[in-house]
């Protein structure tokens, strides 16, 4: 069985997830889904980073403990994931032992390799984004994500030979066409690399919220060092060598575009330098924008997903979010927008044509429908499922297009739905039931049945829930060879239309 090992980026804990978040985690959720219904051996991994300042911070003004902190944000981290049927494997945190000792082992190998030094570090530093910066990369003196004033820093450091690995990578990235996209961002790091590889600091003293550095226990690992570890540390990397080399390399690693240089420079030097595989594919998925203002825990201008969930489901924000624009392109979310979409493609284009099917099953032959054998003609619509599948295959996978085009993959989909509705009005099921035609009839509402088993599969990594619903509704089994009717139930409305546009 093929191997599937996908990963997000883990979420500093200071407060809780956010569109922009929830916008990566469902991006990967679809993919692992879509990778568990070809019969791959999916291992889909995401957790919390939380050996950041802020979360000494926090955790000192609640008056716990940064462990009692990070225990207690993790169910609430959970709780909004699940709502949203993000389906992980395994929830990580970073304050775990195992972790410990995966960083603790890495960090061994690449001193034992060479490839760590003592030297004084003197600069800029910004708490929100825990990175180094210097004079240049500013903005008006400014943090260019956070908007704040970064904080000088002058201490005795461990430094990572990061510039020895200037040639190497980018002869690995010409070599792996596929290893940084979307092809923007491939751009991007190549001058990033060409611009000139500084060594980078990989430990911070003066506080002791961190893991220790095996070879000076004053110092604790720098936190972005010891999060990029997390990829390997569940896998075994530390404790179990042979589930380790079963599932190293990561296929897929998913990340927001404000941290490809971490996931596309520093790690994949770090892996050489630890003498390990590089992942397959890192994509730098484009931001979540709140009206044109970037969304940020730290700006304050947060939506949160449950906002949009509690009132219209986790698959309307899901359908929403991954339809607006490419997943590597920046997206703005507004209520006006979102509710037009919901309106247009979730009530009146799948929504409707669930219910007006069901609902001439239900009228025209009280709810049993018997499955017959169909002509070529109408065969022809239903077959239309293998040709969408083979598309959304391909836009869904990067190493196939280049890209991963959630848009452009529910757009196919709802071409098809759309030509469904098209037979539906060509062929007037309600004026053959007038005629008494009840064979055509039959033939028709088979023909449409079908599609809507078919268009089960298709959908279901993006609105998982939907899709048992209609399964349910219609009495769908796994195999349409092995049902003798369709029997259908009744069911309240999938999409409710939304009325009254929010304010
Ligand atoms: N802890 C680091 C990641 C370490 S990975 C080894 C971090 N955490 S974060 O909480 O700030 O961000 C988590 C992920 O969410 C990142 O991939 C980030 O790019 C993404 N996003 C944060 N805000 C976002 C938007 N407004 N829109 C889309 N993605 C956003 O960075």
């Amino acid at each position: 069985m093929e191997k599937f090992f996908i990963t997000t980026a883990i979420d500093y804990v200071n407060s809780i997830p956010h569109l922009g978040t929830a916008y990566e985690k469902i991006g990967a959720d679809i993919i692992a889904r879509f990778h568990r219904l070809k019969g791959e051996q999916v291992y889909f991994q995401m957790g919390n980073d939380e050996h950041s300042i802020n979360v000494k911070n926090a955790a000192e003004k609640e008056g716990l403990s940064p462990q009692e902190y990070c225990d207690q944000m993790r169910p609430k981290f959970e709780d909004v994931w699940k709502k949203l049927n993000i389906s992980y494997d395994q929830f990580i945190q970073t304050s775990n032992p195992k972790h410990h000792q995966a960083v603790q082992k890495f960090f061994d190998l690449i001193n034992k390799n060479g490839d760590i030094y003592e030297g004084d570090y003197e600069g800029l530093y910004c708490e929100s984004c825990e990175a180094f910066y210097t004079e240049k990369d500013l903005t008006d003196g400014l943090c260019p994500n956070h908007k704040t004033k970064p904080s000088t820093i002058k201490e005795k450091n461990y430094f990572f030979k990061l510039s020895k690995y200037e040639k190497p990578l980018l002869e690995y990235i010409s070599k792996n066409p596929n290893f940084i996209l979307p092809e923007m961002r491939k751009n991007e790091i190549i001058n990033v690399i060409k611009g000139g590889l500084k060594d980078v600091s990989v430990s911070r003293s003066g506080f002791d919220w961190g893991i220790k550095l095996p070879t000076n226990q004053k110092h604790v690992v720098y936190v972005w060092f010891d999060a990029l570890i997390n990829y390997i540390t569940w896998i075994g990397f530390a404790d179990d060598a042979e589930k380790f080399s079963k599932m190293w390399p990561a296929s897929l690693h998913v990340v927001g575009k404000d941290i490809t240089r971490f996931h596309c420079v520093i790690w994949p030097a770090m892996l050489l330098s630890a003498g390990l595989q590089l992942p397959e594919t890192v994509f730098g998925h484009g931001f979540v924008y709140l009206k044109g203002e970037k969304m940020s825990k730290s700006l304050g201008n947060v939506v949160t997903p449950l906002d949009v969930v509690n009132q219209y489901g986790a698959d309307a924000l899901r359908y929403y979010l991954m339809r607006t624009a490419s997943f590597g392109d920046d997206s703005n979310f507004t209520w006006d927008d979102f509710i037009n979409r919901y309106n247009s493609d979730l009530a009146n284009g799948l929504g409707n044509l669930v219910s007006r099917t069901s609902g001439m099953i239900t009228r025209y032959f009280a709810g049993k429908l018997p499955i017959i054998t169909l002509s070529e003609k109408d065969l022809s619509l239903t077959k239309r499922h293998s040709e969408v599948f083979l598309q959304v295959e391909k836009l869904l996978n990067p190493k196939k297009s280049g890209d991963i085009l959630f848009h452009r993959s529910l757009e196919s989909i709802w071409v098809w739905i759309s030509e469904i509705d098209r037979y539906i009005d060509n062929e007037a099921p309600w004026t053959l039931a007038k005629q008494n035609n009840q064979k055509r009839l039959n033939e028709v509402l088979i023909t449409i049945s079908q599609c809507l088993f078919y268009l089960c599969p298709l959908l279901q990594a993006f609105i998982p829930e939907t899709v048992e619903k209609i399964r349910s509704l219609y009495g769908f089994e796994n195999d349409w060879n092995d049902m003798k009717e369709i029997n259908v139930t009744k069911g309240a409305a999938l999409f409710p239309r939304i009325e009254a546009p929010k304010t």
